[in-house]
């Protein structure tokens, strides 16, 4: 199965990160979203990400405009008709994604394979939307993209082997670190992160420490890059929530019962970083 040309539906923060490091990886890449807008502010963010790397030393000054040259963007979708793979990050949003791999189903090349960078919305249930679904795979990149290594690989019920070795095959190509997983409510990745972020909003909540307090416990305690109010912050509050919601539902216990204070700050519209205030401000 030879992959080489890629297309991407959704442009926002993990979208343009995965067109950037398809196109790192010498693949045509597609990148398609719903407003021209939409695709500008990619192609900014890209060129920013590429101007750091380049500063860093990490790509030299050709490979910058030779990515930049690899991505075509586009408004309609039948311009991923000849892509040979086609990863889907719009909107969590399940309804809206089901629509949307109807329509690619239809259009996509017979051979291509569907993937979606769901963070937890069931492999098996998107693939089932389609008459493809040995063919349909998870790929789910970690945010943000260029830096971080990890492309968690998540194998639907009847996900072929073929599929699978394909999809490893481009992720190693685009300098990541494939880890396969089957098929669970969050997969692995938000099964374990996303309790401890819930957990830290409820120490908030509780008044147990503050936020500052609580970040610097599990980055000066535990090492970690980022506190977890912190990463809340960057992955986007209301993200969190319907990660929980979704484990919640799926998984039954008690224990990925949503914070409340999750529930109100997402009501009242703090949503984090994007919105320019969560636990931090963001001017
Ligand atoms: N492209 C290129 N460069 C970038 C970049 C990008 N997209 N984003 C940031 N950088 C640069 C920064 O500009 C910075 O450059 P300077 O040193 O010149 O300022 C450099 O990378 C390093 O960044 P920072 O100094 O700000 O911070 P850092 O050294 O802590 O590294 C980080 C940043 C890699 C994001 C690190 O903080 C980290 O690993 N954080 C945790 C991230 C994480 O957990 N991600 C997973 C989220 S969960 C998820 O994505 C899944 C889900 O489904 C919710």
């Amino acid at each position: 199965m030879e992959i080489s040309k890629i297309g991407v539906v959704g442009a926002g923060q993990m979208g343009s990160g995965i067109a950037q490091v398809a196109a790192q990886a010498g693949y045509q890449v597609v990148l398609r979203d719903l407003e021209e807008g939409y695709l500008e502010r990619a192609l900014g963010s890209i060129r920013r990400s590429l101007g750091k790397l380049l500063e860093k030393g990490r790509i030299d000054p050709g490979a910058h405009e030779a990515t930049l040259g690899r991505i075509q963007t586009t408004l309609r979708l039948v311009d991923l008709r000849d892509c040979d793979l086609v990863v889907e990050a719009i909107v969590e949003h399940e309804p809206t994604k089901l629509e949307l791999f109807r329509e690619l189903d239809s259009l996509a090349k017979p051979g291509a394979i569907l993937a979606s960078n769901t963070s937890s919305i069931p492999i098996t249930r998107l693939a089932a939307a389609t008459r493809r679904p040995e063919r349909f795979i998870g790929m789910h990149f970690m945010n943000p993209v260029p830096l971080m290594e990890l492309v968690e690989v998540i194998r639907g019920y009847l996900t072929s082997d073929e599929t699978t070795r394909a999809v490893l095959e481009v992720a190693r190509r685009m300098g990541k670190t494939p880890v396969e997983v089957n098929d669970y409510p969050g997969f692995v990745s938000n099964r374990v992160l996303l309790p401890m972020i819930n957990e830290a909003i409820q120490c908030v909540m509780e008044g147990v420490a503050t936020p500052e307090a609580i970040d610097q416990v599990m980055r000066l305690g535990m090492n970690h890059p980022m506190g977890p109010l912190t990463l809340a912050d960057f992955i986007g509050l209301d993200t969190c929530l319907a990660i929980m919601e979704v484990l919640h539902r799926g998984l039954g216990d008690d224990k990925y019962r949503p914070s409340p204070l999750l529930r109100k700050m997402v009501e009242a519209g703090l949503l984090g970083r994007k919105s320019g205030r969560g636990f931090y401000r963001y001017d």
